[in-house]
This record gives C-alpha cells, structure tokens and sequence, in this order.
C-alpha cells in the first residue's frame, strides 16, 4: 500500500510535549505535515507553566527534518492556539484535542476547583479550539478533529467523577459537530486511549505500562485525519496495538401501555423491569433519528402511534 502522507496539512496537537499528544505530533511531522506543537508544560494537576515541553518536541521534530512550531498557550485560549497555526503556517486543517489534566478525588471530596479545571481543560479547551478551527476548516472544505475522551467516561472510575464527566461530554460535543460539520467535509471522531504516560504511571501495574507505548495509538489517530477516512462522528478505542470501535447500544425494551389502557403505573415498570433492561435483544443506533425512528416502530407495533418527530427545521432537534 501507498505510504499515506500529509503533505501541506496543517495540524494542531494540543498538550504535545509529552505522552499521546508527543507521539502524534512526531507521526504527522514524519509524513510530511506541518504541527502545532501546543504545550501550556504545566503540572499534571494543572499547576505551573512551561515553554520546555512544547519546545523539546519542536526540536525533537526539527532534528528529524519535520517542521513544527511551539506554541505555549493554555487550550481554554483555543483561538490564540489556532491564530499560531494560521501566523506560522497559513491554514489549520487537522486539530487534535488531546491535552489534558488529572485532579482526581473521591466524589464527596471534589471541590468546585477540582470540578472546574478538569471541565476547563479538557472540555472547555476542547470547545475553544474546536470553535476556533471549525469556520476556517469550514471555508476550505476540509477538516478533521479529534477529540480525546477516556474509559473512565464511558464506564465511570472511582476519584475521577470530574474527569468522567468531562470525558463523556467531549463525546457528545464531537458526535454534534461531526452532524454539523459533514455537510462541509469536516469529520470529527473521538479516540478513547490506554497508554503509558505520566497521567497513568501510579494507575497502572509497572507489565501493563510497558506494554502500552503511546506510538501504538497515533497511526489509529493519524489515520482518522486522513483525507481517505469517511469515519465521521465515531468513538473508536485503541491501546497496545489493538483498536475497535465503541458504538451504543439500546435494549429493545418493552411498551409499558397498550390499546385498551393508556396508564403507565410505576407498579407496572417495576412488573416489566427486566424486559426494560434485558440486552439480549437490543438495536444499534448512531443517530437521533434512527433512535426516533426505533421508538416510532414500537408504538405502530403496539397500534399506539402518538410518535412527534422535529424534522421539519433542519437547525435542531427537539431532544
Ligand atoms: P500527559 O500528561 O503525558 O500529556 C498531557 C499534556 O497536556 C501534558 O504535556 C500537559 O502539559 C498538557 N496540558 C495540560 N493542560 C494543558 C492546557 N491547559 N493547555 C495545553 N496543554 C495542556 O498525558 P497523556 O496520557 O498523554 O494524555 C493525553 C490525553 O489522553 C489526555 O486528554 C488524557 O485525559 C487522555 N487519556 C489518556 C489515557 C492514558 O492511558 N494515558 C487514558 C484515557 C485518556
């Protein structure tokens, strides 16, 4: 196969001067891209402040013929982030949002501060630069966007209600601007990593860190941003050399009223409990309309068709 190349791409990797972000830096700069090596090179907990991180990779890179610049700003200033982009290189057409923080409690011990820094930057940050990039990407009919979540936001991890939370926001927020972005070929997928960086060294057993070097993840990253990549609006999960996508599923559930009567009685939930939560039947659903549709179907089964469905304005959907 053709090596895949990107050859007059610009791409911004945020929170680049260690683990994940450095090895998808160094894997663009190396097939030809031109990087955004943003690094605030503070502390793990979102403490401090540092231009040696961002410019240690910008070296790395420059040593090796690639061409990368530094930038120092914090991703809740994304528009400064994607202003260096376009200063230094003229265009952004790739942006991976990768920086993050840890400030991990036990839920009743999380203060307003652990809650607000670890929304800030992973959340936040993720919004401001996405904003940032998204009418330029919009204008030149291309963009690709990476959002980053975790395991922790998809199952939940005791200490990291903050993170969880803010994880599986970022899920969210890409699935909506991957349905905005489409129509102007601009995809935005969510990759959910395991790797071995400083975010993990006290998490994971000492065998299990060695085997989860960060460059196994990069290529599955990479190629999401790829021009030949029609994946749009996907969470795909990648550690040690193995990737899959993650997808929802919903049960196929129970109708809780019939023709003959119209109530719903708690009585009557807790009676058809485990046909509500049984999975061993259950339809796979990547959108809002499928997902209308799906209930539709149930209630034209039962003959109790009462189904709305917002698809006369093309702006929003009511859910
Ligand atoms: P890391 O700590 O090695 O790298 C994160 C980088 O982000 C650091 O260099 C840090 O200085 C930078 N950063 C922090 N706040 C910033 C801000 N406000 N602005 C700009 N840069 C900032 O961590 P790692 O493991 O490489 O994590 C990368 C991403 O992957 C994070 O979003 C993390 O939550 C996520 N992740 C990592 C997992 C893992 O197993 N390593 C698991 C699940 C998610």
């Amino acid at each position: 196969m053709a090596e895949l190349r990107f050859d007059g791409k610009v791409v911004v990797v945020t929170g680049a001067g260690a683990g994940l972000g450095r090895a998808y830096a160094h894997l663009f700069a190396s097939r030809g891209a031109k990087v955004v090596v943003n690094d605030l090179g503070g502390g793990r907990h979102g403490d401090g402040s540092s231009s040696k991180a961002a410019d240690t990779v910008v070296d790395e890179i420059k040593s090796k013929g690639g061409t990368a610049v530094a930038d120092y700003h914090s991703v809740v200033d994304g528009d400064k982030l994607i202003k260096t982009a376009l200063d230094n290189f003229g265009r952004i057409d790739i942006l991976i949002n990768n920086a993050g923080i840890l400030r991990d409690k036990s839920f009743a011990r999380i203060s307003d501060q652990d809650w607000d820094l670890v929304h800030a930057v992973h959340l936040k940050g993720s919004f401001k630069t996405t904003q940032a990039a998204f009418p330029i990407m919009k204008k030149q009919g291309f963009g690709r966007i990476v959002m980053t979540a975790s395991n922790s936001g998809l199952y939940g991890n005791f200490g990291q209600a903050n993170y969880s939370a803010a994880k599986m926001g970022l899920i969210g927020l890409a699935k909506t601007v991957a349905i905005e972005g489409a129509r102007n070929n601009i995809h935005c997928n969510v990759i959910v990593p395991t790797a071995a960086s400083r975010l993990t060294e006290d998490i994971l057993p000492p065998d299990v860190f060695q085997a989860l070097n960060p460059e196994y993840i990069a290529p599955v990253v990479a190629y999401m941003c790829h021009d030949d990549c029609e994946e749009n609006g996907s969470v795909i999960e990648a550690a040690a050399g193995w990737a899959g996508k993650c997808t929802i599923i919903r049960a196929n559930g129970t109708l809780l009223r019939s023709p003959e009567s119209d109530n719903v009685s708690i009585e009557n939930v807790k009676q058809n409990w485990s046909k509500i939560t049984d999975i061993t039947n259950y339809s796979l659903l990547s959108s809002i309309q499928e997902a209308t549709g799906a209930l539709i179907e149930s209630l034209d089964a039962s003959g109790t068709k009462e189904g709305t469905n917002n698809q006369d304005s093309d702006e929003t959907d009511v859910f």
